[in-house]
Formats: structure tokens, sequence, C-alpha cells
């Protein structure tokens, strides 16, 4: 008989997170730091984790333990399955075309990587542009400059408008057909800024450029479908979505996936192997070299789970409340801050950057002054030291919401701010 979830099933976009509930749910929210409640403001850096996720990973030791795709008993059918459920799970997640379009790997920084090596390489030539944009984090840029240096290539890049946003006018006026590649940040990691990624895809493709999105830090946010989106891959990592470190994936089009050569090779992604020669297995064995992170996968399944019965407009409306409430609080209490990222919040994810008083409060000053009051937030360049020339900082502070956040966390980093504000008066009130 199918249980009917009558809550799930009476929920609308528009009804609120039970943070209370949710918090329940993560054991480690329920701590002290310093002699104070913590108040987790740095998941931009990795989320914090569900009994659900917790649970998933020791149900596998406990219970499932074996590899996969290999052995013919028991233990290794119901690995293989469960790993391959956190597959379709995913694929259905961000509306793939089928789970043999899901390839995981570490981290975003890998699924990058792996499209850089594998795409790029046989693809990008001497004097062709690879199109990024002014607010990537390093993952999304390294990779593109060394595949580029190695090819003779040249890098673009797109403007922030005055506000932070994606400057689609600029973007535009760079396209032309020597652009192969183009590669943006769904949601910047610094700024919160939300990318145009379905304009971005369709003007590219005009050109006949593929698109590469990063999306670390929409995926676990906001509602992703990358056949809305209209781009050619995109990657995420599970840690930063409730899931586990040491897992990220990458999707690709079937037919860009199918027609890149390997990236890793070894055990699993054969077909046949001569002694000169190999073979490589369908999609998307070809991409998954080795042994993987098994029990990682499974829990990241458990992670999806989670986000998938909270509802993934309900996760973003949350943050765009709390991203309202923090901008207003701020602003009035703290007239001290310099802030970064569009005030449009329609353009915004739950990322808060900062300096004190112009700057002349170091970051790490601010954070460890918040630590000091249970407050945990991220000081420095959040790997996006080029973004950071341009927002004439070499560094900021950064909050980042989730989904166990709560008003009264805002009201507690307001107030943390009260204590920086007292004991950098001098420094913050001196002539700039
Ligand atoms: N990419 C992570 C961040 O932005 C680590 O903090």
């Amino acid at each position: 008989m199918a249980v009917i979830d009558i809550a799930r099933a009476q929920q609308t976009p528009e009804t609120p997170l039970d943070v209370d509930a949710i918090r329940r749910d993560f054991p480690i929210l329920a701590q002290t730091v310093n002699g104070h409640p913590l108040v987790y403001l740095d998941s931009a850096a990795t989320s914090q984790k569900p009994r659900q996720v917790i649970q998933a990973l020791v149900d596998y030791y406990e219970r499932h333990n074996s590899n996969i795709h290999r052995a013919a008993h028991t233990l290794a059918a119901r690995s293989t399955e469960l790993y391959e459920r956190t597959r379709t799970r995913l694929a259905g997640f961000i509306n793939a075309s089928g789970p043999a379009e899901i390839i995981f790997t570490r981290n975003t920084t890998e699924a990058l990587n792996l499209v850089a090596a594998c795409w790029g390489g046989g693809h990008i030539g001497p004097g062709d542009e690879i199109v990024v944009t002014q607010m990537e984090h390093h993952s999304n840029l390294v990779p593109w400059q060394r595949l580029a240096e190695g090819k003779g290539a040249h890098l673009k890049f797109v403007p922030l408008t005055p506000t932070f946003k994606f400057d689609l006018a600029a973007y535009a006026e760079l396209l032309s057909p020597r652009v192969k590649l183009v590669a943006l940040p769904h949601v910047s990691n610094v700024l919160g800024t939300i990318a145009p990624v379905a304009e971005v895809s369709r003007l590219a493709h005009e050109v006949g450029a593929v698109v590469v999105v990063d999306g670390a830090q929409s995926a676990p946010h906001m509602p992703v479908d990358v056949q809305a989106l209209g781009c050619d891959f995109f990657a995420l990592s599970a840690h930063k979505m409730l899931g586990p470190t040491g897992v990220g994936a990458l999707w690709g089009r079937t037919a860009l996936l199918e027609a890149m050569p390997p990236f890793l090779s070894g055990g699993s992604m054969i077909g046949e192997v001569q002694w000169t020669k190999s073979t490589w297995a369908p999609l998307p064995q070809k991409f998954e070299a080795g042994t993987p992170n098994i029990a990682d996968v499974v829990a990241f399944g458990a992670a999806i789970e989670y986000l998938e019965r909270l509802g993934m407009e309900r996760v973003r409306r949350h943050e765009v409340e709390l991203m309202r409430c923090a901008l207003g609080a701020l602003r009035e209490a703290h007239p001290e801050l310099t802030h970064y990222g569009p005030g449009d919040l329609d353009f915004r994810g739950g990322v808060l950057a900062f300096n004190v008083g112009h700057g002349a409060v170091h970051p790490h000053d601010v954070a460890q002054l918040l630590d000091g009051q249970g407050i945990a937030v991220r000081a420095g360049h959040h790997c996006a030291r080029p973004l950071h020339s341009v927002m004439d900082a070499p560094s900021s502070v950064r909050a980042s919401f989730y989904v166990y956040n709560t008003t009264e966390e805002v009201d507690a980093l307001s107030r943390g701010l009260d204590e920086v504000k007292r004991v950098f008066r001098r420094v913050i009130e001196r002539p700039q």
C-alpha cells in the first residue's frame, strides 16, 4: 500500500519551511561554541548534514558495504543498486534526460576539470576564445587558463554591471565564431549573483559555443532544470547540498559525453582490454574509472531525498526571506559595512559578502570576533581572488544561509557586528 505523506501533499511552494523541525535533524547545530549557541553561517563553504544522511552512511557500512558493478553476490548487487539509485535521483533532481548523463566525481572542481580535459582537449585550438566571467571561483577559472595556455587559445571576461549583476549586453559583445566555450557560475559564491544561464546558453549556441555551468552554489539552493537552462555541462558538489564531502557530479548532454575521450583510465571504464589497446564502456561508466566513493554517493541520495521533501522552491523562498531580513537589518544597524552583491533579490542567492569600515577592519579580525560569539562565517578571498580586485577589496567577510538558518540568527549576526564595531570603533571612525 502506498504511504501518502499528508504534510508534503498539502505543501505548496508558498508554505514556509518548518525550520524548527529541520534544525532537529541537524545534531551539529545543537551545540554551543565559545559559550554561545552555534550560529552556522558558512554553508556556501560546506553545508551541515541531517541525521538522515549520516544514518544512510552508517547503514551502508553496517549492512550493505561491497564493491559495485563487479561481483554476483547479494551485497554487491545491493550496493550497486543503492549507488545507481542516487544517480537516478540526481538525474530527476536536475531534470537530466537520463541517469547515464550523470557522472560522479569527487567535487565540482573535478567535474569542471573533466570537461576542460576531455571536451576542451579535443575542441579548443590556437586562436580560439574561451569566455568566462569576472565572478569565477578559481575552480571555474584555473582549468580554463591551463587549457588556453596549452592550446594557444585566449580567455575573455564578461564584466559585472555596477550593481554586481551579469552584464548580458557586454557578454553579447564578446561572442563571435571564435568563441568555442562559455563557462560561468550559476550563482556566485561571493556576490550571490544569479547568472541568466538560459539567455547565456541561447546566445552561446548561436555562435556554436558550448556552455559549462558551475552549479556548486545553485543546485543546493534553488530548483535546477538543466534542460530549461539550455547549458551543455553542469557541475555540482554533494557536500554543499546536505550530502557528504568527497562526491560531486557532472551532468553533460549525451551526445557530447559520448564523443569525449575518458578522463581517468583503469578498471570499470573499459569495454575490451587487449595488450596494446582498449575500448571504453558506455556512459556513464566510461568516466568512472576505479572504485568510486560508493558510501558517500549512497548518502548523497539521502541528501537529495531530504531536499526533495522540503521542495526546492520553498528552499529558495526561505533564503530570499533571510537575505531580505539580513540586508534590511544590517543596512540599518551597521552603516559601517560595505556590501557586495545585487540588492535585487530576484538576482541573488543566500550569500552576503561585506567589509567593515571600507575594509579598515581586516576580515579575519571580523570573523574571529564573530567566532568568539559562536558565529561561523568565512573570511578571505573565498577562492575568488580576481573577483576581489573588481570589488576593490583584497578580501571580504561572507555569511551564507541555508535551510536551517533563522531570522534570530540574522539578529545574532547583527549583534556580533556590534561587538566588532565596539572593538574597532577608532579604526572605523578614522577618515578613509
Ligand atoms: N567553494 C567554497 C566556498 O566558496 C569552498 O567557500
